[in-house]
């Protein structure tokens, strides 16, 4: 099969487009013959080596978790997926990654795809959707009437967190650049501040702050939660003096990828309520471009590679 792999940690230029033998899922696993693949930062902080630490993925290595296809195999001890079912969710990179015609990965991460999404919609979902959900409402706790203030709005996280947020009900400030303010006020967001040329003072009182960016935007979102209120992070960890000093609280979530999660948020999506942007699509054998455009840090909604 195709696929794009790295041999070593380094720059876009070790992403190469080869032949790998397609793998065979062990009893537990999922083989998904995949459509499409959404990039995510992650993917190449993994290739730079920012996080080899935390993740010791072996080499060679298929990058990418985020996908959507069609149930090629099933192991013999999953039970909830069968052969033939479009599904998206997340493969495995310890197995085998999505930038490829085909990747492996556990039912506990995959779901039947929303059917009024095509495959490269579909692909743009999984990793974002479940950390803006996980943030907002599972870290966030956050309720029907409260506020939020979402940095990064019309990024992957973000734009699916204004669209949660608003669904539920929310009031929704989010940040942007100026080329970018009408999309998120799109979105429903009932304010949006440029970040480049405004304070952030219109946020004053907010229930949380979403900090999809850390150092700086981090920096000056303390003193606009109400007491009691919340910053939750994706991206870097929050200084807990400060928290403190702002009678506030603070935290970095990981997101933990579950199928019930994607089922849930893939009846939000057949329901009308809130819908992927995919920005740009590129071929698989392209990933080079997709992820150095991401690297860039102006993502509207999100990237997606074209395999089939
Ligand atoms: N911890 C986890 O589990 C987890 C999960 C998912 C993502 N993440 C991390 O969360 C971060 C965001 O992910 P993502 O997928 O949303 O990224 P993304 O789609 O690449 O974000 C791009 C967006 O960031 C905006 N942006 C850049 N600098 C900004 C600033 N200073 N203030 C406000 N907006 C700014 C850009 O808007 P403009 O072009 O308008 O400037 C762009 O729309 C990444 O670091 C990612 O690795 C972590």
């Amino acid at each position: 099969m195709k696929a794009i792999q790295i041999h070593q940690y380094g720059g876009s230029e070790t992403l190469t487009y080869e032949d790998i033998p397609r793998p065979e899922p062990a009893p537990e696993q999922v083989l998904v013959r995949i459509h499409a693949a959404g990039i995510n930062p992650i993917d190449w902080k993994i290739r730079q080596g920012w996080l080899k630490e935390v993740f010791p993925y072996p080499f060679p290595l298929v990058l990418g978790t985020d996908m959507s296809g069609v149930v090629e195999k099933v192991g013999a001890e999953v039970t909830t997926l069968q052969p033939g079912q479009a599904v998206y969710g997340l493969v495995d990179m310890t197995l085998s990654g999505a930038y490829a015609e085909y990747g492996l990965g556990y039912a506990t991460t995959i779901a039947p795809k929303p059917q009024t999404l095509s495959h490269l919609e579909a692909a743009a979902v999984p990793v974002v959707a479940q950390t803006a959900w996980q943030a907002l409402f599972e870290v966030g706790n956050l309720q029907a009437s409260q506020s939020v203030l979402i940095h990064a709005a019309a990024g992957g996280v973000g734009s699916f967190a204004v669209q949660f947020a608003k669904a539920k009900g929310l009031t929704v400030i989010g940040t942007a650049s100026a080329q970018n303010l009408e999309f998120v006020r799109s979105l429903g967001a009932d304010t949006v501040i440029d970040y480049h040329t405004s304070d952030l003072s219109a946020a004053r009182g907010v229930d949380m702050v979403l900090d999809p960016i850390g150092g700086d935007t981090q920096a000056r979102s303390w003193e606009l939660l109400k007491p009691g209120g919340i910053l939750v992070s994706t991206a870097a960890p929050p200084d807990p003096t400060l928290a403190e000093k702002h009678q506030v609280r603070g935290t970095m979530i990981m997101v933990q990828p579950r199928s019930q999660l994607l089922s849930d948020i893939a009846a939000l999506i057949d329901a009308g309520k809130v819908k992927p942007k995919v920005s740009q699509v590129f071929p698989l054998a392209a990933a080079r471009q997709a992820q150095e455009l991401s690297q860039q840090g102006h993502t509207r909604g999100k990237i997606v590679l074209q395999v089939v």
